[in-house]
């Protein structure tokens, strides 16, 4: 298959065609890029998957671009969700509710409850409008890797697989939507996200963590949002946390570093702009911004993850950080790409 690229938005309109006839895709958003399809076409939900390589008990979130389109899609919606609404969206805040017969089960993977997202981004927007549908959309990239945050990085994984890609530039965000659960007693974050636990305590007296976001170590819980028992966000290159004070962490990577190349090894460095002079035995040293702007390293990480990939590193080690607000975030989706692998000075 030839994939169009867009990159005027005076030619949305062939992509929301696509969309109505059943084809596929990729869309900037605030947070990452999505594949879409029509959420209501399940041959055409079915191809995202393929298109993907994900597995099938995953379900997909579906995007709207306007708060009527949710009540054709769920039950019923709690005063308390209208309050996250009215706070949110459009943003980057997936709120999980009871599905109707709507929803096609391929979308919601065979759960009676469907993710609703509002996207903040003009160019979402504009595909969904459009179309006229709602669009189920995971993140663009194939099922394992690191999210993409521009369009490069979608054609990478899925040129030749897809109808389009529509060029948006880089994502603002970087890391994808929170996923709050409406449908538990208290609101529940199933996964961590621009939208952080302490903005939503503003708005909601009651919000908890699903515990298996922050059980790293041992991994008997399961997470209720399916996408996060899966290996995630894994560049090729085999990524370690290293946590502790900076000058143990600084000894302890260039320790490694010195083994790693005696057995021949390629080895990348994730640090900041206050710390990457500390590395200079790497063979590939990336700043993921300044420590000081924990929003400039969200958008930054997954585009890093895969540049250590351009560069064919065998092993990467990463600094930690705080997972305070959008910490918890930066670090849910490093833990995961570094398969949990943390090392402790
Ligand atoms: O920011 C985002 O949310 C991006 C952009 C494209 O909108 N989308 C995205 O989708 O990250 P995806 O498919 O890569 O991740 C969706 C996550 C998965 O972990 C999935 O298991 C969870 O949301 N999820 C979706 N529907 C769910 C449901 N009904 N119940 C529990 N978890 C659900
Ligand atoms: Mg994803």
């Amino acid at each position: 298959m030839k994939t169009v690229i867009i990159s005027d938005p005076k030619d949305l309109n062939i992509a929301a065609d696509i969309i109505r006839k059943g084809g596929l895709v990729a869309a900037p958003t605030e947070t990452v890029y999505g594949l879409c399809a029509n959420a209501l076409n399940a041959s055409a939900v079915s191809d995202i998957f393929a298109a993907k390589g994900r597995p099938s008990d995953n379900p997909l979130i579906v995007h709207i671009s306007d708060r009527t389109m949710l009540y054709d899609l769920v039950d019923s919606v709690s005063s308390k969700a209208v309050k996250l609404m009215d706070a949110f969206w459009p943003g980057p805040l997936t709120l999980i509710f009871k599905s109707n017969a709507t929803v096609p089960q391929i979308v919601t993977a065979g759960l009676s409850t469907v993710g609703i997202r509002f996207p903040d981004h003009p160019i979402m927007q504009k595909l969904i409008t459009l179309s006229g549908l709602p669009l189920a959309a995971p993140s663009a990239n194939t099922s394992g890797k690191p999210s993409p945050t521009n369009a490069k990085r979608v054609i990478e994984d899925l040129d030749g697989k897809i109808e389009a890609i529509i060029d948006g530039g880089s994502s603002a965000f970087g890391v994808e939507s929170t996923v709050l659960d409406m449908t538990s007693e208290v609101p529940t974050i199933l996964r961590p996200g621009g939208i952080t636990l302490e903005m939503l305590q503003e708005v909601l007296e009651d919000v908890i963590v699903d515990p298996a976001i922050s059980n790293t170590l041992s991994q008997q819980t399961l997470p209720k949002a399916p996408g996060m028992k899966y290996t995630h966000y894994a560049p090729n290159a085999e990524v370690f946390i290293v946590r502790g004070t900076l000058e143990k962490v600084a000894h302890k990577i260039n320790t490694l570093i010195k083994d790693d190349h005696k057995s021949g090894k390629t080895v990348g460095v994730l640090a900041t702009d206050e710390t990457k002079h500390l590395f200079n035995h790497a063979d590939l040293i990336l700043s993921v911004g300044s420590s000081e702007n924990m929003h400039m390293i969200a958008a930054q990480l997954f585009e890093d993850l895969r540049t250590f990939d351009d560069h064919h590193m065998d092993i990467v080690y990463s600094l930690s950080f705080p997972k305070i607000g959008i910490g918890e975030a930066i670090m849910n989706r490093l833990e995961k790409s570094a398969a949990y692998h943390i090392i402790e000075v």
